[in-house]
């Protein structure tokens, strides 16, 4: 039926006087012409929301009635596990359960009662078919800015369909950090362990969420700690870059970043983490173009507007601190701010074991070593210099060499090549925390330029543990080697001069007496090179 007949057909109903009642439904409103809406047509919207808690609880035991339960059953449980599940969900998993012990009768088992872990089994085995019609209906509503008019379900559709996703089972925790004791510390006691014991919390008084920024140089450990920290709490984590943030549209980037705070509001106890927060809130005094200055405005807001729903936790990092706009520490905001420092010696020492943990290592490697020679090396340094180590015996083999482990020697010789990522940040770090006069508020920081500043260079000490390693493991040392290469292109040339002398014979350009004179002493010189060279490699 044409829409405008539908209206029609409907404006006349009122002129039937007679007691009628229109009831319309769709999974789709947003796919509904607006004139429908208009006041006197469906007057009406009522959204029947997905079942909460004690709906599904008793979903489960109206669709289990009559089927031969276990007393272990826990249907409490069993509705708190399938949050976002439509009422058809939760019948499908209850016939699956029933399915499990009929199957196994069929195959000759035992007769038994469903129990427990049928349910756990089905429900694993059933995703919740809402989420993909959330994220629809998100993603609708969001291109036709109509989110406003569908009130009632906004909260449903960013609780469940928002754009951002929730980090999934992340693969590293606290034990695959390095040090930084302090900063898992502080995240500990300001974060995990509030959200972890809420009662607790409550009884001290300590309010749960708040907003810990993190800073420091880059390839250090931001980014990793914080997602560490997903690893170490059991609430959802949202991990947020600029991207999902910034559009192009005007005011479109203010929604979406209000979308993001609803979404992780509406799921709390939570974690938001930004990361380089400097690109979405940066100083408005000098970056401050005007779509610029309302995203931090927005920012503002949303911080100032979430305090109120407590159990939400904000992390945010940074390695550009100076950028960032002062507003953003003022009381209630970002309180607290934590220095990531580079790895001090010992952390050094636990990041080179750390990220050789599953290699083979020959015995003869000295991390101690490794970590005083890599002073003033950020964590990603170190990183690189173990990758770059264990490719070395890898392409060897590659090449036809023997299998061997990693030696000392390949670790020296990564770290020669290896510069420190840190010197170019600590050197802009200072120039612009004079110009932002910040010395006192990011104190830290400070303190640390200063230290920098002293580092030595180590590179003539890495050369020299380098010759006394191949010394220890019997190779040539630098010298000996480069030696080597010296008469190994000696002898090709040989070579080639014998050929060449060969060949003017067979083309009668010289005659047999000058050819056997030549032969005879490229040859001896040939041995004489090569006995050179291996007395050389001989030294192991
Ligand atoms: N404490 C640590 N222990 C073990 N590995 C680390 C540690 N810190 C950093 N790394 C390694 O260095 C890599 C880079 O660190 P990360 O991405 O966290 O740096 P960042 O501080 O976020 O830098 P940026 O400011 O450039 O974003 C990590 O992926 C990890 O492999
Ligand atoms: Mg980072």
């Amino acid at each position: 039926m044409e829409i405008d007949q539908f209206l029609m057909e409907m404006d006349g109903v009122e002129s039937l006087s007679k007691d009628i009642l229109i009831i319309a439904a769709t999974n789709m409103p947003w796919n509904i012409d607006p004139a429908l809406r208009r006041s006197v047509r469906f007057t009406k919207q009522i959204f029947i929301p997905p079942p909460d808690k004690d709906a599904r609880e008793e979903i489960f035991r109206v669709h289990t009635r009559d089927k031969p339960i276990s007393r272990n059953v826990d249907f409490k449980k069993l509705a708190e596990l399938t949050e976002g599940y439509a009422a058809s969900d939760i019948k499908a998993i209850c016939d699956r359960a029933a399915e499990i012990p009929w199957e196994e009768t069929l195959k000759g088992g035992e007769e038994r009662e469903i129990e427990m872990d049928d349910f756990l089994q089905a429900i694993k085995e059933q995703k919740s078919s809402l989420i993909p019609w959330f994220k629809e209906a998100y993603k609708a509503l969001k291109e036709s800015g109509e989110m406003s008019l569908f009130e009632d379900f906004a909260h449903y559709i960013l609780k469940y369909g928002g754009e951002i996703e929730e980090v999934k089972k992340p693969d590293i925790s606290f034990k695959d950090v390095g040090n930084l004791e302090e900063v898992k510390d502080i995240i500990r006691r300001e974060l995990i362990y509030p959200i972890k014991n809420p009662e607790i919390a409550e009884k001290f008084k300590k309010e749960i969420g708040g907003a810990i920024l993190l800073y420091g140089p880059p390839g250090c450990g931001k980014t990793y700690i914080a997602k560490a920290t997903a690893g170490e709490c059991d609430v959802p984590f949202f991990n947020i870059n600029i991207t999902d943030i910034l559009s192009e549209r005007e005011g479109v980037s203010e929604k979406n970043l209000h979308y993001i705070f609803e979404k992780a509001i509406n799921n709390a106890p939570a974690v938001l983490f930004f990361d380089e927060i400097d690109a979405i809130v940066c100083r408005r005094d000098i970056y401050g173009s005007g779509s610029e200055k309302r995203l931090v405005n927005a920012f503002l807001t949303e911080l100032d507007g979430f305090k109120k729903a407590t159990g939400l936790v904000i992390l945010a990092a940074t390695n550009m601190p100076w950028n960032i706009d002062p507003a953003l520490r003022r009381a209630g905001r970002f309180t607290k701010q934590i220095f990531v420092p580079p790895p001090d010696k010992d952390a050094r020492e636990e990041i080179f074991r750390l990220h050789t943990r599953d290699k083979p290592i020959s015995r003869n490697v000295n991390f101690k070593k490794l970590a005083e020679l890599t002073e003033g090396y950020a964590a990603s340094d170190i990183k690189a210099i173990c990758d770059r180590a264990a490719e070395i015996p890898w392409e060897e083999t590659l090449k036809g060499g023997e299998e061997r482990e990693i030696e000392m020697d390949d670790f020296l010789q990564a770290i020669k090549e290896q510069k420190s990522s840190l010197m170019a940040w600590y050197r802009a770090a200072e120039k612009q925390l004079i110009k932002s006069g910040e010395q006192d508020i990011y104190k830290e920081l400070f303190d640390s330029i200063k230290k920098f500043k002293k580092i030595k260079s180590r590179e003539e000490e890495i050369k020299e543990i380098l010759d006394e390693e191949r010394e220890k493991l019997g190779l040539p040392s630098r010298r000996e080697r480069e030696s080597i290469k010296r008469l190994l292109s000696k002898k090709s040339e040989i070579e080639r001069m014998i050929e060449i002398t060969r060949k003017k014979y067979r083309d009668k350009e010289i005659d047999e007496k000058t050819f056997s004179k030549l032969i005879a002493e490229y040859e001896k010189r040939l041995i004489e090179t090569e006995v050179k060279i291996e007395t050389l490699k001989k030294k192991r």
